[in-house]
């Protein structure tokens, strides 16, 4: 069968290296795609960008693909799947309806408001004056969100009151995120530790995958700017068998139960990006229709049954019935990015060492990178991620501290610690806890 994969970062790498080793796929399609998936055996970039429905339409039909799989936000909340839909393509990921889940804070948070399931406070705004005298009236730090996508820069965190009050001024005021800042969300601040819980839904089924963290900080500790990701891991130590049921429970079954109400059922990868406070009670920080970058990358390094068999059994209504087989190793992957980011950065530099840095268990993903006269070159971001396997947190960490020392380029950087919640967690440990 022919699968394409729509996005070009780590993410769609990783799912693209994971469906050519299928022996029911001849060719793996990737549009646009980096240099890593142009180099991965039985795959093959298609020139179009991930927001050209029309044209990835049209080659989906030309090349006779069987099943498509959607990488990013974008595409999902601009109603790619009604398309193909539409023109009878499979096609795993949300519809337009349930993408508003990501596509607009407001909706996500009146929905969930709706369905009873836990989140912070919050209030939705269009007129600056409104917010702002909100803000003088409650406690910081808030948290400030536009509405719309804004390629994960949409979100502040006001530590004090002319923070939030400058936030709301960009948003609505100098609209730096376009239409996506005609209405924000302003809610309260949450203590605890983030995890990512990534299922496959499919109406009212529901698959959770491996569990996973990811460090969206810059800097070591978890401190600086929030970036798209600096690194991932699964499983997650702190989600134990207690905090998966409870998660399951009072957040995934009410969630895609809500959807089916709303008459907008949902089939694709549900993130539920959560805040788990000192007592384990997890709240709603945010949903995405998406599979998580990195969180993909070691979830796929873990994933030993098929993910055309995964999709295939969502979308044929067999999720309830379909056991998924996950390496009982670590995986973890350490993002390497340009000198800059998550500000100004630059791109077009050579990468050297891939090569070398890869063995048995140790891959690396591409995300930013594309191909120029034979070369590998930088032309992103976030550049790489190293991922590897290992018997426990430290092993997996040492291989892809490993493989990130082989590769070069000019202003590679990235953060010596990832994993080190991990490492902390798992030395605690009960034993009856085990992780999932
Ligand atoms: P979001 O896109 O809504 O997940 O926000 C991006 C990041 O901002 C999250 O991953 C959190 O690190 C942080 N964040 C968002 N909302 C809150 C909140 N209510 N309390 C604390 N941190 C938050
Ligand atoms: N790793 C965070 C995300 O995919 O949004």
């Amino acid at each position: 069968m022919k699968v394409l994969v729509i996005g070009n970062g780590g993410r769609e790498h990783a799912l693209a290296w994971k469906l050519a080793a299928s022996a029911r796929v001849k060719t793996v399609y990737v549009a646009p795609g980096n240099a890593g998936t142009a180099a991965e055996g039985g795959v093959q970039n298609l020139p179009i960008p991930a927001d050209d429905i029309d044209a990835l339409l049209a080659a989906a039909l030309a090349h006779r693909v069987d099943l498509t799989i959607i990488g990013p936000e974008a595409p999902l909340v601009n109603g790619i799947v009604d398309r193909f839909d539409e023109a009878g393509l499979a096609c795993f990921g949300p519809r337009r309806g349930p993408a508003q889940l990501e596509g607009s804070k407001s909706f996500s948070k009146a929905f969930l408001e709706r369905h009873s399931i836990p989140t912070a406070a919050w209030q939705s705004f269009t007129d600056p004056a409104a917010a702002g005298d909100w803000i003088r009236s409650h406690p910081m730090p808030l948290v400030i969100k536009a509405d719309g996508l804004a390629a994960g820069k949409g979100v502040i965190v006001a530590q004090d009151q002319d923070q939030a009050l400058r936030a709301v001024d960009e948003i609505l005021v100098q609209q730096r995120f376009g239409a996506a800042g005609q209405r924000l969300v302003i809610e309260e601040f949450l203590e605890g530790e983030e995890i990512s819980f990534i299922c496959v839904a499919a109406g009212t089924q529901v698959l959770p995958l491996a569990t996973s963290q990811d460090h969206k900080a810059r800097e070591v500790g978890d401190r600086g700017p929030n970036t798209g990701g600096m690194g991932a891991y699964s499983p997650a130590p702190r989600v134990d068998t207690v905090l998966h049921q409870r998660i399951m429970d009072e957040v995934i079954h009410p969630t895609i139960q809500g959807l089916v109400e709303e008459k907008i059922p949902y089939l694709g990868f549900l993130y539920a990006g959560l805040m788990i406070d000192s007592s384990g009670n997890p709240r709603v920080l945010e949903y995405n229709c998406r599979f998580g970058d990195p969180e993909t990358q070691p979830i796929l390094m873990r994933l030993r049954s098929g993910l055309v068999e995964l999709c295939e059994a969502a979308l044929e209504g067999r999720l309830d019935r379909y056991d998924a087989q996950w390496d009982p190793r670590f995986a973890l992957g350490v993002v390497m990015v340009a000198k800059g980011y998550p500000g100004e950065y630059a791109r077009g530099d050579e990468i050297s060492g891939l090569e070398q840095a890869e063995s048995d268990t140790i891959k690396v993903f591409h995300a930013g990178t594309r191909q120029q006269t034979g070369r590998v070159v930088t032309d992103g971001g976030r550049v790489l991620c190293v991922t590897a396997l290992g018997e426990t947190v430290g092993q997996a960490q040492h291989q892809a501290y490993e493989g990130v020392s082989t590769i070069c380029w000019r202003g590679a950087d990235w953060r010596p610690d990832i994993g080190w919640r991990a490492l902390a967690q798992q030395q605690t440990q009960k034993p009856e806890n085990e992780t999932l």
